[in-house]
């Protein structure tokens, strides 16, 4: 059965000439000149894929996109868009649309993206099928969590990953980012091909520049022989570009013509090579931050943001923390030797309060060094690291890093009256400074209130 293709566009050229072009491929194609006539066509029910064109008069191609896709989600929609509206074409991409090309049409690129958007829809019908036969969505084999923020991640992936658009994984560090960029790779139809990773952080500006694209020998000095980058070590599968927030604006810009242009040069090269490669970023600064200070391309940014993946941090979602703990701890005592059956209600009441700055990594060694410490058949409090022991100690203050100095001094000042009970004169006497001071700091604060006559009283007395 030939596979029927329907070609949106509003100029009769260009409609015609894809026509052609894809029939010489062997599919059956039907044109339709504006989003109307389109949608109409759509619903006959018989059409395997649609190429639009983003402006027509009348019913736009980005909302022919949202209704296709509202009936049909994972429907394969590839737009066309002309050269002064590549970010139209970005938001049609996050919203759903399997690819972009833009104007003129390269044809035999043309011809590639709707090959493989065809063979992705059998694979997303298969898989499809599959979940209905098993009744239940989709498992992660080594992502643990059960709490509703990570569920949200974890649909984001299912939906997201059979696509090609960039993703820009976030979180603070240790939460588990490398691990979603592997459950994307591993839930698209890049699955067979490779996933490479790079460490952008740990690379020279130079070094990272030819571990990316590659060299041809004699580049520069050092340079003995030809050398393939990791964008065509990737080709047809992931690249997986960690702590994206460091590359300096030399390698941004050569991202942002490969993202653009999907072809680059080797170092020291003249060969235009093209890639095939769906990126996965990853950082835990924040971009949007980074790009105020001048340090990040706005629109390298929204190239590689075409999907954002938050991964909120362990003290968003301390339900996940029994499970985590506990195949954190067979995983250890497997490796130990040691038959450690549990955490005690102690320890586990500890782990619970503290607030994990270091989020799983940190929550993984403390569960790796506390079966080390371990002389019993259970996790007791006196095994965790320092840290923790004092978690949910009132007689601590926690200030996150990145507090202010100003907000600093108002946590410190309201976490003293409350140890004290709110008794402010002995608060002031902690703090080293006057009662007046105090009742000062508490009115900038917006705090003071009708406690005074009794700390006036209470001045009295001493
Ligand atoms: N949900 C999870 N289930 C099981 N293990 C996890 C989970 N999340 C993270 N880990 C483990 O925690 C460690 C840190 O994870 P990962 O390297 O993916 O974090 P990251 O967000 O990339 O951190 P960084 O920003 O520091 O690179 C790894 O050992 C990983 O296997
Ligand atoms: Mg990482």
């Amino acid at each position: 059965m030939k596979f029927k293709l329907l070609i949106v566009d509003d100029e009769k050229n260009i409609r015609e000439g894809l026509a052609a072009s894809l029939e010489m491929d062997g599919y059956e194609t039907v044109c339709a000149e504006d989003g109307n006539e389109a949608w109409k066509r759509f619903g006959k029910g018989d059409i395997d894929l649609v190429i639009t064109d983003l402006r027509m008069p009348g019913l736009s191609g980005e909302e022919l996109l949202r209704r296709i896709l509202a009936e049909t989600p994972g429907f394969p929609v590839i737009i066309l868009t002309g050269h002064g509206t590549v970010e139209n074409a970005v938001t049609a991409m996050r919203e759903g649309a399997w690819d972009f090309l833009t104007k003129p049409v390269n044809l035999d690129r043309l011809s590639l993206l709707v090959k493989r958007a065809l063979a992705n829809r059998e694979l997303i019908l298969q898989n499809r099928r599959m979940e209905e036969d098993l009744g239940k969505p989709r498992q992660f084999d080594n992502i643990i969590g059960r709490s509703a923020v990570m569920r949200k991640v974890f649909d984001t992936v299912i939906r997201v990953a059979p696509t090609k658009a960039s993703i820009l994984v976030t979180g603070e560090s240790g939460v588990g980012k490398e691990l979603i960029a592997d459950a994307i790779h591993e839930y698209s139809p890049r699955k067979g091909k490779p996933l490479v990773k790079v460490h952008c952080a740990a690379l020279s500006s130079g070094l990272l520049e030819s571990e990316l694209f590659g060299h041809e020998k004699g580049a520069f000095t050092g340079a003995v022989s030809r050398r393939r980058g990791r964008f065509e070590l990737a080709n047809e599968g992931t690249l997986f570009l960690d702590e994206i927030g460091e590359i300096d604006q030399n390698i941004q810009i050569k991202l942002l013509r490969v993202l653009q242009e999907r072809e680059f040069e080797r170092v020291g090269g003249e060969d235009t090579i093209e890639t095939d490669v769906r990126i996965v970023a990853a950082t835990n600064k924040d971009l949007r931050a980074e790009i105020e200070k001048g340090n990040f391309r706005e629109d390298l940014y929204f190239r590689l943001n075409v999907v954002n993946i938050h991964v909120p941090p362990l003290r968003e979602r301390k339900d996940d923390i029994p499970l985590l703990a506990a195949a954190f701890l067979k995983e250890f005592t497997l490796e130990d030797g040691k038959s450690i059956e549990g955490i005690s209600e102690k320890a586990r009441a500890r782990l619970f309060a503290y607030d994990w700055p270091g989020n799983i990594r940190e929550l993984r060694n403390c569960i790796e060094s506390a079966v080390v410490m371990s002389q019993g058949t259970v996790i007791n409090e006196d095994d965790l690291p320092p840290a923790l022991r004092s978690a949910g100690d009132d007689s601590w203050i926690r200030i996150p890093l990145g507090t202010s100095l100003d907000e600093s001094e108002k946590i410190i000042i309201r976490d003293t009256i409350s140890f004290h009970r709110g008794n402010k004169s002995k608060a002031a006497e902690t703090l080293g400074i006057g009662r007046k001071t105090l009742h000062r700091r508490l009115a900038e604060m917006g705090e003071e209130d009708t406690e005074t006559t009794d700390e006036e009283t209470e001045s009295g007395e001493s």
